[in-house]
């Protein structure tokens, strides 16, 4: 059992990575600062075709932005702060972040299998520990350019991290704590989400002296994360089903339970080898055009569309922005207040989501967050004319995040890893994986396009969006606690399809039960 723990704490340290450069980029500090000139900001950038988007738009660029306003051009970034070079080296360096982790989250499915997750997590570490060092010291040579070229490296590292960590997970979780344990991926990220929030507050490393510090430091957990990660046990379904060496996967199984009979285990990875033996392959572009995975794959991918599009990381961003009106004097500390209640409620997902459901926490979430939206609006609306509006739209923050983190947040994560057996999971993360960071890039470039157009209704949209994926998870998406992947696989199969699904289902069911 502690074998297990310390695995999963290893692994989680690559989500805890994942978060702190997410957040890093967005230390609140500079939103707070920098408001007005944010706005003169986003009119001069919005006539550039690559406004890099708000919440993850900037602390260290705008700080960049800011010195050149002083004249003083230390860091290379360049002269004024309207200077074309300026809104490009910005832009460049928050999206190819993004476009760093679109492009990996297709290899995820290849590094996992190649040799094994704990390898892969070993290896892409390199990546991490290059990119840190590429900000950390990017005052040696030019530092946009060393800054720009980790944030890529940094990025592509975290599209392989964040499918990498939830299919280890997945794959060594015993199934009565599945949940807790993948949930475990995002706590670790919005504990390093908080971490970056605080460390990046002007008195700590947040100002001009210490930010290659500050960048540098989100290389520092994948230090860790080598030295413990020969210490975990390879997952046992990876090496039986993938690799066909039952000893190793039943000393892999010992490791992990403690002394136990692992043969029922065994026996239920057998059925899963069989099936897996049987078919090809599973590549990406044979998941998207087979329909036998088609229901799977829809719910996989609208979960991960769901997290997204909820709007969570523009009120991340909106948040300062309403503190600040509803007259909150330090509104960096109520951001940061976000940041803690992001993480407290996260905690209460591990605690409840093997008890009440996947599909319960997340109806409950979206739910929640929907409401959440239309009160925010209401608040936002209404503030000019009442001043006690202000108090609404702070609490319906508060609350947004908070039924964010009860399930829409950690859940799609993990679920996909149990929406698939073996063979066809590497590559349903990876697709997954890539939507999400997709949407998130496409959220982040086009939010402060749609605020402009819908002032204070913008949150109306998010309310309509959360109602649809609500409605979907109500009709479509099925439970999936405390069951076997083969469970959760025969529920899919049980649905009605047409009936070329059903003559390519029984196909495969006749050729497993021979
Ligand atoms: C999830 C999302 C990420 C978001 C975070 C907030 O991990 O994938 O985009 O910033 O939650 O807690």
């Amino acid at each position: 059992i502690s074998t297990l723990a310390i695995a999963v704490f290893t692994a989680a340290l690559g989500s805890l990575q994942y978060g702190y450069s997410l957040g890093v980029i967005n230390a609140p500090q500079k939103v707070e600062n920098t408001d007005s000139k944010r706005k003169r900001l986003n009119t001069s950038l919005s006539s550039s075709s690559t406004y890099p988007g708000p919440g993850r738009g900037g602390s260290i660029p705008t700080r960049e932005l800011e010195q050149s306003e002083n004249g003083t051009d230390e860091t290379g970034f360049s002269e004024s702060r309207n200077h074309p070079e300026v809104v490009m080296y910005w832009s460049l360096s928050v999206a190819i972040f993004s476009i760093g982790g679109m492009v990996s989250s297709f290899l995820v499915g290849f590094v996992g299998d190649l040799r094994g997750r704990v390898k892969g997590m070993l290896m892409v570490n390199v990546l991490a520990v290059v990119a840190g060092l590429l900000m950390g010291l990017c005052r040696i040579w030019k530092p946009h350019i060393m800054v720009i070229s980790g944030r890529a490296v940094m990025g592509f590292y975290c599209g392989l991290t964040s499918g990498l960590v939830p299919m280890y997970i997945g794959e060594i979780a015993p199934k009565a704590y599945r949940g807790a344990l993948g949930t475990l991926h995002q706590l670790a990220i919005v504990i390093g989400i908080l971490i970056s929030q605080v460390i990046g507050l002007d008195f700590v490393l947040g100002n001009d002296a210490m930010w290659p510090l500050l960048l540098g430091l989100s290389g520092a957990p994948a230090i860790l994360q080598s030295l413990l990660l020969p210490f975990c046990p390879e997952s046992p379904r990876y090496l039986y089903i993938l690799l066909g060496k039952e000893q190793e996967a039943r000393k892999s199984l010992r490791r992990l339970k403690g002394a136990y009979d692992p043969t029922p285990d065994l026996e239920e990875m057998k059925r899963e080898k069989d099936e897996a033996d049987k078919e090809p392959r599973v590549s990406i572009l044979s998941l998207i055009f087979s329909s036998v995975y088609r229901q799977q794959l829809f719910v996989a991918l609208m979960m991960h569309l769901s997290q997204q599009l909820s709007g969570i990381n523009a009120i991340f961003y909106y948040s300062t922005a309403i503190f600040a009106q509803a007259g909150v004097s330090q509104p960096v500390y109520a951001t940061i207040g976000v940041g803690v209640i992001n993480t407290v409620f996260t905690l209460v997902s591990v605690a409840l989501v093997d008890k009440a459901g996947r599909r319960t926490l997340s109806l409950v979430g979206l739910g929640g967050m929907c409401c959440c939206a239309v009160a925010m609006t209401v608040g936002l609306k209404l503030q000019n004319d009442f001043s006690w509006m202000s108090y609404v739209s702070m609490s319906a923050i508060f609350l947004f995040v908070s039924f964010f983190e009860i399930g829409p947040g950690p859940i799609p994560w993990f679920i996909v890893a149990e929406l698939f057996s073996q063979g066809p999971r590497p590559a349903a993360i990876a697709l997954a994986g890539c939507c999400n960071w997709t949407s998130n890039f496409i959220i982040a470039m086009t939010f402060p396009y749609i605020q402009v157009w819908l002032d204070c209704y913008v949150f109306i949209l998010f309310a309509v969006l959360l109602f649809v994926f609500t409605l979907f998870i109500y009709l479509r998406v099925p439970e999936t606690k405390g069951k076997t992947f083969k469970e959760i696989a025969a529920v899919f199969q049980k649905k009605p399809g047409t009936p070329k699904d059903n003559a390519e289902l029984q196909q495969l069911k006749t050729s497993t039960d021979a």
